[in-house]
């Protein structure tokens, strides 16, 4: 069973709709994301309808409106930026944008599909409150509104997974904060990320052998356990974001939490009778440059908390800058995700569970009909 990981064509065989193939392609899509976002224009002022006219300028504070897959992004932009933006970035996964959102708030709504309620909501709500509204989307209902109120947008490439679009949904955020006046200065540190992922492909990708290759390594250590990954600071986001990989690719259950928090709550868990922990294995994410806070908080959780886990693992980020790092651990662990799938004998990619959910709630609350009769509400003159 485990040879399954050194046998290309077998895998390709489970993983029928070639996950493995579309996420090794990362390190391009983060550079074509960051041309398409490049190309968007942001007007001056934008007339919505007789009552909402929308003026683009620096904001004040942004909000990330999405769910899931998509939401993530304005949860790594938020852990990338927070010690240096002077202005307060917030993800809203929810169908109302919180009250203070106004008309210096920059609102991105994110939808990979572009049909999900809770962002088409979300979308509607910062329209009304006249907020700087942008989408980031492939198509669907998010797509059809916004061009048809010229509302700033970035189309990426349709035919992903939305948690396989990450880099295209993502990297458009910073591009489109800089033309609307946020001092970033980032291009370096945009392109240092595709140059790592390139970098890390000689030693990740479903060529290189098990013994070789971090993340079938992680894969099959995680085997047949529950994993917790426990992230700090600027990889509290990508701590969720693997967790949710191992849902939504392994379709097992998973555990996230972020030091220091998790030492005044979580570690008391692992009281729990051994019966239960050794079901249990711990990723932690860990840097060369992490704070001494937190290095020394790290060690003592494994010395004092984690001797009943089944596992204590660790992934090492790479790179020199805070987002070449982000981005260097949430691809070893993406990929370990999809070989632990591929162990486990099930494709990654589809998720029906989620599909089946999206749709019986589209019809019991009439989910397109609704919103494109609110959105002309809002448009009308
Ligand atoms: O990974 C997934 O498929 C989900 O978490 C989706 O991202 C989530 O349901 C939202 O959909 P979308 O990203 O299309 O707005």
């Amino acid at each position: 069973m485990v040879v399954v990981l050194d046998r290309v064509e077998e895998m390709r065989r489970i993983d029928k709709g070639d996950a493995l193939g579309l996420c090794i392609k990362t390190p391009e899509y983060c550079r074509d994301a960051v041309q398409r976002a490049r190309q968007v224009n942001i007007p001056k002022e934008l007339k919505v309808s007789e009552k909402v006219l929308i003026h683009y300028g620096k904001p004040r504070h942004i909000i990330v409106a999405g769910m899931g897959g998509s939401a993530i992004v304005g949860e790594m932009l938020h852990d990338w930026l927070m010690e240096e933006l002077p202005i307060p970035i917030e993800v809203c996964r929810d169908y109302l944008l919180p009250a203070y959102a106004g008309e210096d708030t920059l609102v991105f709504a994110v939808s990979y599909s572009g049909n999900t309620e809770e962002t088409l909501s979300a979308f509607i709500d910062a329209i009304k409150r006249k907020c700087m509204v942008a989408s980031i989307t492939s198509g669907g209902h998010l797509l059809s509104f916004s061009q048809r109120l010229q509302i700033p947008h970035v189309t990426v490439p349709s035919g992903f997974a939305p948690r396989v679009a990450v880099p295209y949904i993502f990297f458009p955020l910073p591009v489109l904060m800089e033309k609307m006046g946020v001092r970033l200065e980032v291009e370096d540190e945009m392109e240092e990320v595709a140059r790592v992922l390139q970098e890390l492909n000689e030693e990740v990708t479903p060529q290189v052998p098990t013994a070789e290759n971090p993340s079938k390594k992680l894969a099959l250590e995680l085997r047949k356990t529950i994993p917790v990954v426990y992230g700090f600071r600027q990889f509290k986001a990508i701590a969720r974001r693997l967790k949710c990989q191992f849902n939504e690719n392994s379709k097992i259950p998973g555990v996230f939490d972020a030091f220091p928090e998790l030492n005044h709550n979580e570690i008391v868990g692992w009281e729990a009778p051994e019966a239960l922990t050794e079901r249990f294995s711990v990723v932690l994410i860990r840097d060369r440059d992490e704070p001494p806070e937190i290095g020394h908080r790290i060690e003592a959780t494994k010395t004092l908390a984690l001797q009943k886990a089944h596992k204590v693992l660790e992934i090492r980020a790479r790179g020199n800058r805070a987002l070449a790092k982000m981005f260097s651990v949430m691809y070893i662990g993406d990929l370990a995700s999809i070989y632990l799938a591929i162990l486990l004998g099930v494709d990654p990619t589809p998720v029906p569970i989620i599909d089946k959910l999206k749709a019986e709630m589209g019809r019991r609350l009439n989910t397109a009909e609704r919103l494109t009769s609110e959105l002309q509400k809002v448009t009308r003159k």
